[in-house]
């Protein structure tokens, strides 16, 4: 099986998940810079917005960065067409099937990676064609389905035989040597990237992410069919307990309108949506991306060679 170093040209196996309005030229470049692969969110962006913070990217870093293309989005066609026009080389897909755009994208040279919650739709992004998998958990940070990332990413790995990518709940090196011996070939993370200095987000966001304990996040959506990870806030408790005593669409979209934009721009953490994963509890610290990379691959290496000393045939 192709190695995903290899056939994303990266020197750490390590994807920083597309975070819609986050993850913007700013936190990408570095951490591509870094030697992972910066992944540009698109989401809630129009084409001219995508193509702009194309542009920046690429005046920041001369090493692969891909775009993330949530496809429940109404302008996704135009979208592949900046990625397509800028020549972006890696795509990565959520909530929905890339199948109109397959084509178009693997014609123009394009890697196209599917983030996937369950072996069914696995199976069907590999039937597709796509070039690998990343296998999310519910414990991260964002729109979630139900299955562990422990149970998610063996299952996968015995379903499909294209390269399986672990995300949600990795945070440190044992989290990284934890997804190899799952099965994985590579690790996606997001909730960790929120504290990187380069991470535009404001202060309070990350301050949010860095004083959350293992208990501090929440599910709200899970009614809607729209289940969504973030930190236990004002704005969520009080979400759940209109969904839960039936409240119409309309009342629960009146809160949550603009609730992510509160948090990324306004850096209200009491309005807004802080979308952050189970993994927030070992987070303690803001510092530089190239830190944060560097940091997780030698603590996985020493990880892995006390691990090595393990003999179960006493
Ligand atoms: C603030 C935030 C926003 C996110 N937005 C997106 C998104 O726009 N598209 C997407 O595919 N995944 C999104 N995700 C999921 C991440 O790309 C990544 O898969 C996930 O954060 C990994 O789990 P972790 O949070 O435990 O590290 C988001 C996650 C966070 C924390």
């Amino acid at each position: 099986m192709v190695d995903i170093t290899e056939m994303l040209n990266i020197k750490y196996p390590i994807l920083q998940g597309g975070m819609a309005q986050i993850a913007r030229y700013e936190l990408v470049s570095a951490v591509s810079n870094a030697g992972g692969l910066g992944i540009l969110a698109s989401g809630g962006l129009s084409a001219q917005e995508l193509r702009k913070q194309i542009i920046e990217c690429k005046k920041r870093t001369d090493k692969p960065f891909g775009v993330n293309l949530m496809l429940m989005m109404p302008n996704i066609p135009e979208l592949v067409d900046v990625v397509i026009e800028e020549g972006v080389k890696i795509v990565t897909t959520g909530a929905g099937t890339p199948k109109p755009y397959m084509e178009k994208l693997k014609s123009a040279g394009i890697k196209v990676i599917a983030v996937i919650p369950s072996v069914k739709i696995a199976k069907k992004m590999e039937a597709l064609g796509v070039d690998a998998l990343v296998a999310e958990g519910t414990e991260a940070g964002g729109h979630v389905g139900e299955t562990t990332t422990m149970a998610l990413v063996p299952q996968v790995v015995r379903a499909v035989s294209i390269p399986v990518i672990a995300a949600g709940g990795i945070a440190d090196g044992h989290g990284v040597a934890a997804a190899y011996a799952l099965g994985a070939q590579g690790v996606q993370l997001g909730t960790l990237f929120l504290v990187a200095e380069e991470c535009p987000v404001p202060d309070s966001f990350k301050q949010a992410v860095i004083h959350a304990d293992d208990t501090a996040t929440i599910v709200t959506g899970r009614k809607s069919g729209a289940p969504v990870r973030s930190i236990k806030n004002p704005m969520t408790i009080k979400y759940q307990e209109l969904e839960y005593s039936n409240a119409s669409r309309d009342e629960l979209e009146e809160i949550t309108l603009g609730s992510l934009k509160k948090a990324v721009y306004n850096g209200d953490v009491e309005n807004g949506s802080v979308m952050a994963g189970q993994i927030s509890g070992i987070i303690n610290e803001v510092r530089p991306v190239k830190e944060l990379i560097t940091t997780l691959f030698n603590e996985a290496d020493q990880v892995l060679g006390e691990m090595s000393k393990v003999n179960f045939k006493h």
